[in-house]
């Protein structure tokens, strides 16, 4: 395969947002006298952020009114805001600063595929905008993954075909979104979990493009 791009998503792959989202949700479930878990979040990984709150009502058992909804949602969303507002270039993962500059330094395109709607505030946080060649996110796409929009977007805006792409997911529904979008697809976290990928990877600290390179080497026939 002859890798021209590689699409990052962000929550779970770059940063470890997963856990402000946890603080935020539970906060809400809390207000409306919801039990929700950590094991409850593990749903919301990847899934818009209005989905996020459909589930949070199905745990409660709830049911309101698309207004309301979007107000929950907001708050929701207030609250989040103010801790990735705290986020510096600290929070960046593991060997992802370096595995970006490689990337670029060997001429691959770089693209976000996220479905947060926060995302660029996050990058500019982090100071990690200047990294992406294209940045596809929440506000951009009208199919939230598993539908392979976000990432069908990142690369025709780069004019590169999907068979020259790789994306680098957390979520089981980022890779069926990247499956679905013809890209080789490398899961970033638990094996089992992500069992649909081409390939998983624990994080990007002992994975550089040499380590790419061969994944990509095995998985020629595909
Ligand atoms: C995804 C996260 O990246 O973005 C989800 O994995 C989140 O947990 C979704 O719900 C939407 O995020 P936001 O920032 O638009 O509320
Ligand atoms: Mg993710």
């Amino acid at each position: 395969m002859d890798l021209q791009l590689a699409i990052f998503d962000l929550d779970g792959v770059i940063v470890d947002t997963a856990k402000y989202h946890f603080l935020a949700w539970k906060r809400l479930a809390e207000e409306m006298g919801i039990e929700f878990t950590k094991q409850d979040n593990e749903r919301l990984k990847g899934v818009s952020r209005m989905r996020s709150l459909d589930i949070l009502l199905e745990i409660g058992g709830q049911v309101h009114t698309e207004a309301d909804k979007e107000v929950l949602a907001d708050k929701k969303n207030t609250w989040y805001v103010e801790y990735i507002d705290q986020m510096d270039a600290s929070e960046i993962l593991p060997g992802v600063l370096p595995f970006l500059a490689e990337l670029r330094g060997k001429g691959v395109k770089v693209a976000l595929g996220s479905a947060s709607k926060n995302a660029r505030r996050i990058l500019d946080r982090i100071n990690l905008t200047g990294y992406f060649d294209a940045i596809v996110d929440g506000n951009l796409v009208s199919k939230a993954k598993p539908d392979p929009e976000v990432f069908a977007l990142g690369a025709s805006l780069l004019n590169i075909r999907p068979e020259h792409a790789v994306v680098f997911e957390d979520a089981q529904a980022g890779v069926e979104a990247a499956l679905r979008a013809e890209m080789i697809a490398i899961g970033v976290g638990d094996p089992q979990t992500l069992a649909a990928a081409h390939h998983v990877i624990p994080g990007f600290a002992r994975f550089g493009l040499a380590e790419l390179e061969s994944v990509l080497e095995e998985k020629r026939t595909i």
